[in-house]
């Protein structure tokens, strides 16, 4: 059984798709253990306490430094045994000292095509909008391993979709949510459970 923790910080809608893809048993052998947000009011959690998910909150105001928060974090995470974590629209930013325990099982998901439109101040409806603002006709959304440089990590699973005329950054925010993020983080964690991806260097390969 593979014991999943989901960081998040807002309304959870992947988080809702993770949950929904396991009840179905896309996603074989796996249970959301803990949702663990840095906002109190986080839309994510009612989500969570729906589904009979334990809850946690954890501020980055009440702690003195970000590694002092990284490691309440990854404490509170091993309290759980959690194997798995994933940012699920988790406003933070992980430094290296998450990733000493957790190399290669910490996921995050993109609402853009890694290089572009990532990286630091690149989050949410901001990146719809310089999708637009840049004139492109597809963009997209990528599910990667985290690392400590701001989406760099290895690159798991990423899909495409188009721009269209009219497209305003909630429109584009709702498309790549609806037809590609929702699909493709339950994919990669699919493949994670099913011990199908091998790290090497920055290439991730699927096993067949
Ligand atoms: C999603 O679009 C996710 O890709 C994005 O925030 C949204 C969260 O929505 N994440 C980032 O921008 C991370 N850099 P959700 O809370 O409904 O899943």
């Amino acid at each position: 059984m593979l014991r999943i923790g989901v960081l998040v910080s807002g309304g959870g809608t992947n988080l809702q798709a993770i949950i929904d893809a396991i009840e179905s048993g896309v996603i074989p052998d796996s249970k959301v253990e803990l949702v663990l947000s840095n906002k109190e009011d986080a839309m994510a959690l009612d989500r969570a306490t729906s589904a009979g998910i334990s809850t946690e909150i954890i501020k980055r105001s009440e702690y003195e430094s970000s590694a002092e928060f990284d490691e309440a974090l990854a404490q509170t995470l091993s309290t759980y045994s959690i194997d798995l974590v994933l940012l699920a629209g988790f406003m933070a930013i992980l430094g290296a000292g998450f990733f000493t325990k957790f190399e290669n099982r910490v996921m995050n998901i993109h609402p853009a095509l890694i290089p572009s439109f990532s990286g630091a101040g690149y989050y949410g409806l901001k990146v719809h909008q310089a999708v637009l603002e840049a004139g492109c006709k597809i963009t997209g959304a990528s599910v990667h391993f985290v690392t400590p440089e701001v989406d760099a990590g290895p690159l798991i699973i990423q899909k495409a979709v188009a721009v269209k005329q009219g497209d305003t950054p909630e429109l584009l925010q709702r498309r790549v949510m609806e037809e590609v993020e929702w699909l493709i983080y339950p994919e990669a964690i699919r493949l994670f459970a099913l011990g199908l991806l091998e790290v090497h260097g920055r290439q991730v390969i699927i096993k067949q």
